[in-house]
């Protein structure tokens, strides 16, 4: 029961902190519509450290958000998404799947059939090591994972 407590205080404290980063967010993603980047059809997004919780897929619905925002200010049409979810090896990949269903019908519930195709993707493995190809990404997040030291880098 503690630890059950403990756990919930956890997801709650790391939503907050996703929640809080909304505005950082929208500052970067209104510098990069600048260079017109999503005049290029898809918008790529990594989040590293991404977790198996309900509050992964809200790191993507809100930069979602975001982009749709700022491309309605700058009369864009939005982008397609491709979101690519990166943790360890270990992680619990299947629960993030199994709340796909629910995150795809959100939003073309909220967003209409206008924004789209959204499309998730698991990138398994360690972020110090490679995990995409050259200039693959548009926006790289991460919350609540990079002080995470699972491995402890190598001073040169
Ligand atoms: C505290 S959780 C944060 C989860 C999520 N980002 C959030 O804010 O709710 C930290 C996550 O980082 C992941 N992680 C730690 N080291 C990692 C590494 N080297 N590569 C990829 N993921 C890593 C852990 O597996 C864990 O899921
Ligand atoms: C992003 O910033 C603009 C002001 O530059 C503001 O009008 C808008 O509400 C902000 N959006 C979010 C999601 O915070």
């Amino acid at each position: 029961m503690a630890s059950q407590l403990m756990l919930l205080f956890l997801f709650l404290f790391q939503e907050t902190v996703i929640q809080k980063a909304i505005p950082c967010l929208n500052h970067t993603i209104k510098g990069i519509a600048s260079r017109d980047i999503f005049l290029d059809g898809c918008f790529k997004i990594a989040d590293l450290g991404c977790g198996s919780s309900r509050n992964t897929l809200l790191v993507a619905s809100n930069i979602i958000d975001i982009v749709i925002e700022v491309c309605k200010e700058n009369n864009h049409k939005p982008p397609q998404f491709q979101v690519c979810l990166n943790d360890l090896f270990g992680n619990d990949f299947n629960n993030l799947f199994k709340l796909l269903p629910e995150f795809y019908a959100k939003l073309k519930r909220e967003k209409g059939e206008n924004v789209g195709p959204c499309i998730v993707s698991a990138v398994p493995g360690s972020f110090y090591g490679r995990l995409f190809p050259d200039k693959s990404l548009h926006l790289v997040h991460s919350s609540f994972s990079v002080h995470w030291l699972s491995q402890v880098r190598e001073i040169a």
